[in-house]
């Protein structure tokens, strides 16, 4: 008989498999997302992301220290604010809920590492990621602003600055604003491939951000890959520290392909759209939860991620102290 390949040889039993298995997750590679309101005084489930609240200003130090003791070391930290207007003027003051709460937490856990999202929809009223004239993004006008909302969450403590919108020239913009400012140590995440997604409708409920359409004059559409990978080594060659791919699982040939294409950290954000359909299925009892959350976190590190942002990460880190996963 003709020879063939015996897959099943390394497969007998666990310790067998575990010798060969390729990839792993920990909390290092974990970053869970917070939104953090000014508007409420108790927490607030957010639609279709069971399990997931905002949280009342006043109850950060309670949030975090919990975070904490579960393992997590890093938070991604997005603001819902109460006051809007045209220019999210709010997020440039130092006393704006922005950089309050990145403030607080780092004085509650100088540990954590914080993360600070950059943009502009949750602070304006028309919703849009910076400055608009009618229904156009000025994207020149808003680098500006952005600048200035990263220095000011530097100055809070932030440890890494998000820029979330897509805006063309953010990295460099923020960049030279961080060095003039005296933070050159601060590093830059940049949200390099953000797509036009329908996967984000639960985030702009979280994050109370006032906009139903979608963006596809600023994020990239999502039938194109080689633009991802023009965007993203763009903000690799303006200075940024780490790439994001956004969203995550329908993205994995994106993160893929990028890994073979810098050295930068790689980060991929499982967003709200994506939570809400494994959480959802295994409410209806169509998938087992933790085994679901558990693969799309080792897809994510078979792609070639560093960093995985995860709505699921309190959930992963409960799982990694019940010790419940090795199978
Ligand atoms: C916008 C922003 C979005 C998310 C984070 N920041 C999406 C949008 O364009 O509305 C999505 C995150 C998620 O869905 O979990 N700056
Ligand atoms: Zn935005």
């Amino acid at each position: 008989m003709q020879n063939f390949h015996r897959g099943h040889r390394l497969r007998q039993f666990k310790n067998l498999r575990a010798l060969f298995q390729e990839n792993s997750v920990s909390l290092n590679d974990i970053v869970c997302p917070l939104f953090v309101s000014e508007k409420i005084t108790t927490p607030n489930p957010v639609p279709g992301m069971p399990g997931i609240f905002q949280i009342p200003e006043n109850n950060i130090e309670h949030e975090i220290d919990k975070i904490s003791s579960l393992g997590i070391k890093s938070v991604m930290l997005f603001g819902v604010s109460a006051h809007k207007d045209n220019t999210g003027e709010c997020s440039l003051d130092k006393t704006g809920i922005l950089t309050r709460i990145v403030k607080k937490t780092k004085t509650t856990n100088s540990d954590l590492v914080v993360m600070a999202d950059n943009c502009f929809c949750e602070f304006t009223e028309h919703g849009n990621c910076g400055i608009v004239e009618g229904d156009n993004i000025q994207n020149d006008e808003t680098l500006m602003l952005l600048g200035r909302q990263a220095v000011v969450c530097a100055e809070a403590g932030a440890d890494v600055i998000c820029p979330s919108g897509m805006i063309d020239g953010q990295v460099v913009g923020i960049r030279g604003a961080l060095d003039s400012n005296g933070f050159k140590d601060t590093p830059v995440m940049a949200y390099a491939a953000k797509f036009a997604s329908s996967y984000y409708g639960p985030f702009r409920k979280a994050a109370g951000v006032n906009y139903k359409g979608e963006r596809k004059t600023y994020q990239i559409n999502p039938a194109n890959g080689r633009e991802a990978l023009i965007e993203t080594l763009a903000d690799q060659q303006e200075g940024a520290d780490i790439l994001m791919i956004k969203p995550g699982m329908p993205y994995l040939d994106v993160i893929a392909r990028l890994r073979d294409r810098t050295n930068l950290p790689l980060a991929a954000y499982q967003v709200s759209g994506e939570y809400a359909m494994i959480s959802l299925a295994a409410e209806q009892g169509a998938l087992d939860l933790d085994k679901a959350i558990m693969e799309s976190m080792i897809a994510f590190k078979r792609a070639g991620t560093d960093l995985i942002v995860t709505y699921f990460a309190e959930r992963i880190a409960k799982l990694f102290q019940s010790n419940s996963l090795h199978d």
